[in-house]
């Protein structure tokens, strides 16, 4: 199923599928090139797949956008233990919407892409961690697996060679942390999801104390491209330090929101005006997510010239993120959009960092005080100390997550805190319609 009418400005290199009847069926699949990388890649040698997925400049698609080549060139073949492969489709972060529609129009490019990661890693097991609230995608994905059974693409020696993998579906709970790799991992094992201490990293301690490969769904769905066609081919789509394409969930004000596959490096301007098909109501632009509600917010004077990509956005102190864009219009309170993100991250805490329970908590409190007009001066100030005091303070970026918008959001838009001072009620309490009510 589709959300969104496709954009003639996307490239579908992972999308290619959206849309064809019968899109999640092995036939389908088989029809359009599927399986044709794994046959490939079982010709290959694993440092050769390793080779070509760090050609196509791959990088995470799950936030951090660390390089996926370079992790699975993590993993020790040769060690004794077993080898797994996770896949992160716990998609938490709030704003992203791109794995449930990878999942749901084409659930064997991901099992594919597994199968490629388990030829690189020398792993015989997979497991799909996803979230709860995805239930009907877990009948889509045991289905698509029992098809690549059949099929003799999963199982014992794989297409008559010595290659035998088993995939899984594993359910978590609808917890934020859970998406967090350590914590995932913890859950998957049937603890309870609160992170580990790194390192060591997954790559070499992972699921079941064994080395892991473990990627977001999105990465995954790459690489049946890469091997595919190239990994050259790949870069080339995309800018020089990012290769590829990019979904990407376009939400809030716009006219045509949606889940659009962009190359990296596709402006904003464009992204906002020609395939989001502007801002709604005519409105001005007052603020950008880029990423996800764990980045930094931009003003619009900060989105001129921008394009979505890892090192653009890193120059204007923000994060790529997991893609999830959030459209601001000039009628946007954001001491309510502060309030809003916080009051997630304080549900979604853990628990197990106290700077993170303690802080998001306070943040909150804070937050709810200043916005129902009973702030204070000083607490202006407290709120960008306590966010900055939970930074690089916790076992996992959580901490970081809630953080980096609030601090981000006090400093650019401090008048709008101000205006809230003195039991004045908020200015945008008749107009604005907050995008993550
Ligand atoms: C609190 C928190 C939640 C996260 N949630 C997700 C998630 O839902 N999906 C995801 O792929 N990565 C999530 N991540 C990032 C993962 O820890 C990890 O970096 C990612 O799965 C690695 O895959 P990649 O290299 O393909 O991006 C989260 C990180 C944090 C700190």
């Amino acid at each position: 199923m589709l959300y969104n009418e496709p954009s003639p400005l996307e490239v579908r290199v992972l999308s290619r599928r959206f849309g064809l009847p019968n899109s999640a069926s092995i036939d389908t699949y088989l029809a359009t090139d599927g399986y044709k990388a794994l046959r490939k890649a079982l010709e290959m040698k694993p440092e050769e797949i390793i080779e070509e997925v760090k050609t196509s400049n791959l990088r995470g698609r799950g936030g951090a956008g660390f390089s996926t080549g370079m992790k699975w060139s993590f993993v020790p073949r040769t060690s004794p233990k077993p080898k797994y492969i996770v896949v992160n489709a716990d998609e938490s972060e709030p704003v992203t919407c791109k794995d449930r529609v990878l999942i749901e129009n084409d659930p064997h490019q991901l099992i594919e892409g597994m199968l490629i990661a388990a030829l690189a890693a020398d792993a015989h097991a997979g497991y799909i961690y996803i979230r709860g609230e995805y239930r009907y995608l877990i009948d889509i994905l045991d289905t698509a697996i029992a098809e690549a059974y059949q099929h003799g693409y999963l199982g014992k020696n794989i297409l008559g060679t010595s290659f035998s993998f088993d995939a899984y579906t594993h359910t978590g709970a609808g917890a934020y942390e859970c998406g967090e790799e350590s914590a995932l991992l913890e859950s998957l094992e049937g603890k309870r999801g609160i992170p580990r201490i790194r390192p060591p990293f997954p790559a070499v301690v992972g699921a079941f104390q064994c080395p892991t490969v473990l990627n977001n769904v999105e990465t995954y769905c790459a690489a049946p491209a890469i091997i595919r066609d190239g990994g050259a081919a790949f870069a080339a789509l995309g800018v020089p330090k990012a290769g590829g394409t990019k979904l990407t969930c376009l939400t809030g004000h716009v006219n045509k929101p949606g889940v659009y596959e962009l190359p990296l490096g596709f402006s904003v301007d464009k992204m906002i005006n020609e395939v989001g098909g502007g801002i709604r109501g005519g409105k001005k632009l007052k603020a950008f997510i880029p990423g996800g509600s764990s980045c930094p917010v931009l003003t619009a004077a900060e989105c001129e010239g921008l394009t979505m990509d890892y090192d653009a956005m890193a120059k204007r102190k923000t994060m790529l993120g997991s893609g999830g864009v959030v459209i601001m219009d000039e009628d946007t309170c954001m001491v309510k959009v502060a309030l809003r993100i916080m009051r997630f991250y304080a549900h979604e805490s853990c628990g197990w960092c106290i700077p993170c329970r303690e802080g998001t908590s306070w943040l909150r409190k804070t937050l709810v005080r200043f916005h129902d007009g009973m702030g204070q001066r000083d607490d202006i100030g407290l709120i960008g100390d306590l966010a900055k005091n939970m930074l690089g303070r916790t076992f996992c970026p959580l901490g970081d997550a809630a953080a980096l918008p609030t601090i981000s959001i006090v400093e650019k838009w401090a008048a709008e805190f101000e205006a809230h001072l003195n039991g004045r009620p908020c200015p945008y309490e008749n107009v604005s319609q907050l995008v993550m009510a």
